[in-house]
């Protein structure tokens, strides 16, 4: 059963397109009882790996569901994220995970990004998570998740990973590894795509059922 209270289900799995356990087990339990089965990458064989060389977020989400979707038949999904810092023109942007240059690591990242800010006052960012799910051909369904900050003028807090140390969200008044993971996930830029995802199951799957059967299987 899903949100209105009917069963609508879909006839072939939804492939997560991603090996993150954490995003995993955070898809795999949006999508309990909503008639959409899911699947992961490690239930098929090997798949190449997707070049992710959009320019934007959304490019990457789209590149990474419509390259899982036409591989293995089957409707995906696939999420992109990272930071944007309006100051230095929306920079780590795209390469929010490679910041300090490929393998870097999160706090090699966050000093680039303080060396970046030395100085500069005003220091408005955003976390924006995109959600793009795809069929092997056609248009992809989008749904964005962002959240406003400032970026700190010194680490502060343990918690969360990649740039939660430097992301201070002024409501709260503390940074996001300052948080807790539940406080964090109801104001975060992934909790919120998830909550808007959540509430549109049902059109998701009715999107899904239609596309599909308008492909040539
Ligand atoms: P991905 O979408 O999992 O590839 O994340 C891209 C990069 O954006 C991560 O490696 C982090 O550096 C950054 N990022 C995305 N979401 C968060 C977050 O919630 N907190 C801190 N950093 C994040």
């Amino acid at each position: 059963m899903n949100g209105l209270g009917k069963s609508i289900e879909l006839d072939r799995p939804l492939v997560l397109a991603t090996r993150n356990r954490g995003k995993i087990a955070e898809f795999t339990e949006l999508f309990k009882g909503s008639g959409i089965e899911v699947r992961t990458l490690d239930d098929f064989g090997p798949i190449p790996q997707v070049v992710e060389d959009g320019e934007t977020f959304e490019d990457n989400a789209v590149i990474k569901a419509r390259f899982t979707a036409r591989v293995l038949g089957l409707p995906a999904l696939a999420d992109d994220s990272g930071l944007t810092v309006k100051a230095i023109g929306g920079e780590p942007g795209v390469f929010s995970a490679r910041y300090a240059g490929e393998g870097a690591g999160d706090m090699e990242n966050n000093l680039k990004l303080l060396e970046r800010m030395k100085g500069i006052e005003e220091r408005n960012a955003a976390f924006i998570c995109i959600l793009a799910i795809a069929v092997p051909r056609g248009p992809a369904l989008i749904y964005e998740g962002i959240c406003e900050g400032v970026i700190s003028t010194e680490l502060m807090g343990s918690n969360g990973f990649g740039y939660d140390p430097l992301f201070y969200y002024p409501p709260l008044q503390k940074t996001f590894a300052q948080m807790t993971r539940g406080e964090k996930n109801q104001v975060s830029h992934r909790g919120k795509v998830m909550q808007e995802l959540r509430g549109e199951l049902d059109k998701v799957c009715i999107w899904l059922r239609q596309r599909l059967s308008e492909e040539p299987f």
